[in-house]
């Protein structure tokens, strides 16, 4: 064996139990007590720290065309950070081109991807085009792949109409896909923002007000009708709002299989951000909701009908963050011009995890919705997800003693200039991840390797009930 984790305490979705794990060529090969270690075998003292299941983060936007800019990190920055956030998959979200079929997107992002990716990755396709048969039908194609999960966005400018969302849920169904969706009504967002610049209401505030929680919940609502029409399954990314958690939970106890995402973010943070001295920071798309819904979305967290917790890491800089002042072109700028999104790509697994340790969760309902809801949802659980003998040693090494205070600067690794997260304090931390049996870091810095992270190729998906 290649390395021995000696003494800690394994956490699963429904377990906790002290164990030695064993990992040789990159998977877990025994879990038990009393492992020996062999002449060559590294040997890690893991005793008082818990270990657990590298995170997947289901929701980022690394080097993403977005709001007239590039999102800042790469995947080599993107991927490194969220080693040091012990998350070791991401899924990141592709883009489809107009009259791009979906394999050409894959490869085209790929291209990218591969040379650069630190930890493992895979991908949603957020559909833009299905005008056509050739493009509809292309989905087959990536499902084909390895890659059969999409997004439509029901809101921005490349949006798809709710025809073309439908038709994308039946087709999902035929080929064994998930379709994703960001649910805002687009229609009434687009209203709402005119009325306010016309009356001269520019600042950041008002993205929330045009986008305040009746825009989303109209919107989740709809997309879950949609899906039950379609008869197939359903994952609502970034749900951030009461009216959309109450439907979300109805249909689950009909028995329909509609999945929620949500984040940090909307965990941590309410609408009054958008008060705050650089508001513009945390402008992001659902934007933070009022406590209300912050409620209702912890709720979620502890009852179960929140599936996976991801990060929509999607950050721009402050300069960036300040075209909502002043624009590109020098003219003034209001809060349609500042770029959507925030970062949380190292934050999320502390975040949670450090909320399970003040006891407001277990940690194995930590673990279920940061590693193995995702990879079962995603199709991956046949590689992912959980510490289990057979599954790749994605394994994070976490002191619950440890505690840190956010500083981008200091202690954060991605290439952003400022966080939201600045400052926030978590108690306990880890210490030490692994990616598929290789330490990418160390509990200080990242010690990983760029273009190390493979492609995971996913199996079709096909959910038939509220399954998690
Ligand atoms: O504000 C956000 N979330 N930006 C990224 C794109 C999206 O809608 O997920
Ligand atoms: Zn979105
Ligand atoms: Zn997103």
């Amino acid at each position: 064996m290649d390395l021995l984790i000696k003494g800690g305490k394994v956490v699963t979705a429904k377990t906790t139990f002290k164990a030695d794990v064993a990992v040789k060529n990159g998977k877990i090969v025994a879990i038990g007590n009393g492992l020996k270690a062999e002449k060559d075998t590294e040997v890690v003292d893991a005793r008082g720290k818990l270990v657990l299941p590298g995170a997947i983060d289901g929701h980022t936007h690394l080097a993403m065309p977005f709001g007239g800019t590039i999102s800042t990190d790469d995947y080599y920055a993107g991927t490194r950070s969220a080693a040091c956030g012990g998350t070791t998959t991401v899924f990141d979200f592709i883009l489809q081109s107009q009259g791009e079929p979906m394999l050409d997107s894959i490869k085209r992002r790929d291209a990218l991807a591969a040379p650069d990716a630190a930890v493992d990755y895979s991908f949603h396709i957020g559909v833009t085009d299905v005008t056509t048969d050739k493009m509809l039908d292309s989905m087959e194609d990536a499902v084909k792949f390895g890659i059969p999960s999409f997004k439509v966005f029901m809101v921005y400018d490349f949006g798809v109409d709710d025809g073309s969302f439908y038709k994308v849920l039946q087709k999902a169904k035929k080929i064994g896909a998930l379709v994703g969706v960001h649910a805002e009504n687009r229609d009434v967002n687009n209203v709402l923002v005119k009325q306010y610049l016309s009356e001269g209401k520019v600042e950041p505030w008002w993205h929330y007000m045009s986008k305040n929680e009746d825009v989303e919940g109209e919107a989740d609502v709809r997309a879950i009708n949609l899906a039950k029409m379609a008869g197939t399954s359903l994952y609502i990314v970034h749900l951030a709002d009461k009216q959309g958690m109450d439907a979300v939970t109805a249909a689950r106890a009909e028995g329909y299989p509609i999945f929620a995402e949500t984040c940090p973010q909307y965990l941590n943070f309410t609408k009054e951000v958008y008060k705050s001295k650089r508001a513009q920071d945390y402008v992001c798309s659902p934007p933070m909701k009022g406590k209300v819904s912050q409620d209702a979305i912890w709720a979620g967290i502890k009852n179960g009908n929140i599936a996976t917790l991801a990060t929509d890491h999607c950050p721009f800089t402050k300069a960036e963050k300040d075209w909502g002042i002043k624009q590109k072109n020098g003219k003034p700028g209001n809060f349609t011009t500042i770029p959507n999104g925030c970062a949380g790509i190292e934050n999320m697994y502390p975040y949670i995890l450090s909320e399970a340790n003040k006891g407001r969760i277990s940690f194995n309902r930590a673990v279920e919705i940061s590693a193995s809801n995702p990879a079962k949802l995603f199709g991956l659980d046949h590689l992912k997800g959980a510490v289990e003998v057979g599954l790749d040693a994605d394994i994070v090494i976490y002191d619950p003693k440890k505690s840190l205070t956010v500083n981008n600067k200091k202690n954060m690794h991605g290439d952003l200039d400022h966080t939201i997260w600045e400052g926030a304090k978590v108690k306990g931390y880890p210490v030490a991840t692994y990616s598929r049996g290789k330490l990418v870091f160390d509990g200080k810095k990242f010690v990983g390797e760029k273009g190390y992270g493979q492609l995971i190729k996913c199996r079709p998906i096909r959910h038939k009930g509220p399954i998690l």
